[in-house]
């Protein structure tokens, strides 16, 4: 039976982490993975979330299973995160999940459950993991233009005219802040005009919101996602408290599902349901964590000033490389990276640059030139500019 595995390429963005750590050169330059890390080039361990985890160790009197849909307090507190005070809990379900990526995965198979026939839009391009689950679950996807090469912006006209298309009860897969692999993000405008197009339609949006937090700040950055939530009828929403927890290694997420006061109890069975067949009870410890962050005042404060913190240098870190990039080149061409918010930047650069800056001066970025900003530091923002200007990007 074994023998009728077919062998299966590795993840692109998994295998180049891996390539980094058996590189012997001294010098290198990770940016690769979306992991945040410190000047120092470590993951550090959040310090309310180290405290957090003390508690928990301190007070949990027991490993029985919990919650098949996971703790309605870290519901709460995410569903509050997410969609801000007063947020419309009498039409809200949510499932905890295994992080982030199976947020998105239930978000999915919920909404194959609901209509087999939808088609799930995605940009172009998009976290290529969103498009590898879903070709893996036989599920109709389609691309709608999102980014511009030249200009290294979202190309929102292309976008919307793509997005014309869609049917009722499609849905369309958005990137709810910082935007993955691009850095290109929309405006409020433009989430408006998205609402509009999605409320004429009748097709559903589906956010996944994996750095809130990283862009311009934790309230700004759901600003997108609670104005889509307010407009919308029906929304899905696929959280990740891998990265603005920094709680990686925990799988820690949480998909909501925004519906009607009728079909809540129905959805939220769904959302159970699709648990128990899948992996049964999601991880607890990371639901603990967070929820103790979030609701604890004192450790919330921490937490925020911590995340600001690591949103901040990414900034920095963009704006230095901008910089270093306009006195090398001698133009503005790189501007665009000071634009861009937050994790990732697509410099732009084709496979043979990238390929050639990985050999040449060991900077390791994703293919598509995707980098994550917060792999650089003082040292190598100077290293990876002469690298792209050597390239001839
Ligand atoms: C990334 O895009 O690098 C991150 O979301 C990590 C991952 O799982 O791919």
């Amino acid at each position: 039976m074994l023998n009728n595995l077919k062998p299966q390429a590795p993840d692109k963005i998994l295998a180049l982490m891996e390539e980094y750590r058996a590189d012997e050169r001294d010098q290198k330059v990770d940016l690769g993975v979306g992991v945040y890390k410190d000047a120092s080039g470590k993951t550090p361990i959040m310090s309310a979330i180290h405290k957090a985890e003390k508690q928990v160790w301190d007070q949990e009197t027991t490993k029985s299973y919990a919650g098949l849909a996971g703790q309605p307090e870290f519901h709460a507190a995410m569903a509050e995160m997410v969609l801000g005070a007063g947020y419309p809990a009498d039409r809200l379900a949510c499932l905890s999940t295994v992080g982030g990526t199976g947020a998105c995965r239930m978000g999915f198979e919920l909404a194959r459950m609901a209509n087999p026939d939808t088609t799930i839009w995605v940009s172009d391009p998009t976290w290529p993991n969103h498009l590898s689950i879903l070709n893996f679950m036989g599920q109709a996807n389609k691309p709608y233009t999102y980014f511009d090469a030249d200009t290294r912006a979202v190309n929102f006209d292309a976008m919307m005219s793509d997005l014309e298309a869609v049917k009722a009860g499609d849905i369309v897969l958005l990137h709810g802040c910082c935007h993955n692999p691009t850095g290109a993000n929309l405006t409020i405008e433009q989430w408006g005009a998205v609402a509009d197009l999605l409320e004429r339609t009748g097709a559903v949006p589906m956010i996944d919101l994996a750095y809130q937090g990283f862009g311009d700040g934790l309230e700004e950055d759901a600003a997108g996602t609670r104005l889509i939530a307010s407009r919308l009828p029906e929304v899905l929403i696929a959280a990740s408290c891998s990265k603005n927890f920094g709680i990686y290694r925990e799988r820690t997420g949480c998909l909501m599902v925004l519906g009607s006061e009728e079909t809540k109890k129905t959805v939220q069975g769904n959302l159970a349901y699709l648990n128990r067949q899948t992996y049964s009870f999601p991880p607890y410890h990371g639901q603990a964590l967070v929820t103790r962050v979030l609701t604890d005042p004192a450790l919330r404060a921490e937490w925020e000033a911590e995340l600001e913190e690591v949103r901040t240098g990414m900034l920095d870190l963009r704006k230095q490389l901008a910089d270093e990039l306009r006195k090398l080149s001698n133009s503005d061409r790189f501007d665009f990276v000071a634009e861009h918010r937050g994790m990732f930047s697509r410099l732009g650069a084709s496979p043979e640059q990238v390929a050639k800056m990985k050999a040449d001066a060991a900077i390791y970025m994703v293919g598509d030139s995707r980098i994550n900003i917060a792999g650089l530091n003082a040292n190598s923002v100077p290293l990876l500019a002469k690298a792209l200007i050597d390239a001839g990007v």
